[in-house]
């Protein structure tokens, strides 16, 4: 990466520190950062930037996994974060230590969130891929949805099990939400003992997601968001159609939303 001239940083982008980095596995990592940024709502992302060789700015969309009202304020934000060997920002974040500069989108972004649930759902779930588990967290931590929904259901597709991240948060979220939390772990290229193994859509389509959670998917109750893998979300969205749920559009309310990563 070129040295970063501040004179030269485009709007719409501020300065932002590395406080502390996890690296979950060698491609897998969490990134806490302090901008100083707008105000965000739960579920939303951001811009993370920085020059290439050639001098040039190159910035992605990651998505706030804190929830802004947390224990050190709007402006400490972590982002859970692949790295695409064939990627040109990504692998470049993974290398960032503690007291690096970075920079961050000032104006968060995003409809994946709270607000946009219409007020007859009942039943939120929540499915991701690998990283898009991140702004399902930051929801989860929203105090409003234990009143909100009878039921909270997140479930968390991944390779392998290494890439099950967020244990503590996703206890926290138990002692929290009580009954009304369901957590679903599924692993696709390992043999998984305490979770489903496979895909979202079929598991969703031959009913182990529902049994597992003893929650089910109906109409109007359910409101389903999905994040992640493109692919995953074209499937799952074709997977809710047959069990009779309809894409929600704010012209047209219906049962599931979506935000694809790539
Ligand atoms: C709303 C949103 C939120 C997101 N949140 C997160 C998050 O929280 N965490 C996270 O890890 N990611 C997140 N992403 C994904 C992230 O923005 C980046 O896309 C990702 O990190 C890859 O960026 P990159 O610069 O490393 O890869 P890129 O350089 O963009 O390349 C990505 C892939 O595409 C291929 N590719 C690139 N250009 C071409 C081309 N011209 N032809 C063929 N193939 C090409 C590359 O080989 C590579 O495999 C989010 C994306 C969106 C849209
Ligand atoms: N995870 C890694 O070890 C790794 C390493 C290097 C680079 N990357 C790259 O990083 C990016 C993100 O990787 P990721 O591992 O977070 O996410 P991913 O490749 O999207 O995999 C996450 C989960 O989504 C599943 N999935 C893929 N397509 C699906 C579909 N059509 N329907 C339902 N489920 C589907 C995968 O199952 P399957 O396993 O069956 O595909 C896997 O369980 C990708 O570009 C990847 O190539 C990942």
């Amino acid at each position: 990466m070129a040295n970063i001239d501040n004179a030269a940083v485009p709007n719409g982008l501020v300065e932002g520190c590395v406080l502390a980095k996890k690296q979950w596995t060698e491609k897998l990592f969490s990134l806490e950062v302090a901008a100083s940024i707008d105000e965000y709502v739960a579920g939303q992302f951001t811009k993370l930037g920085l020059l290439n060789s050639e001098g040039e700015w190159v910035r992605r969309a990651y998505s706030m996994v804190n929830h802004p009202k947390h224990l050190y304020g709007q402006n400490y934000l972590e982002f859970l974060i692949i790295a695409d060997d064939n990627g040109q920002l990504s692998p470049k974040l993974n290398d960032l230590e503690v007291g690096d500069k970075l920079f961050v989108g000032k104006q968060p972004s995003g409809f994946m969130t709270l607000e946009e649930i219409p007020d007859y759902a009942k039943e939120l779930w929540m499915l991701s891929t690998g990283t898009a588990i991140g702004p399902f967290l930051s929801i989860l931590d929203d105090p409003s949805i234990a009143e909100r929904f009878d039921n909270i259901v997140l479930v968390h597709a991944v390779r392998t099990e290494s890439e099950l991240v967020y244990s503590e948060s996703i206890e926290s979220a138990k002692t929290a939400l009580g009954d009304k939390f369901h957590f679903v772990s599924i692993v696709s290229r390992e043999v998984h003992a305490t979770g489903l193994q496979g895909r979202i859509p079929e598991l969703l389509l031959n009913g182990e997601i529902q049994n597992m959670t003893g929650v089910t998917l109906s109409v109007p109750d359910s409101f389903v968001y999905i994040c992640g893998n493109p692919a995953m979300v074209k499937d799952t969205s074709a997977a809710l159609g047959e069990l009779g749920l309809t894409k929600h559009l704010r012209r047209k309310p219906g049962n599931f939303a979506s935000e694809n990563y790539w």
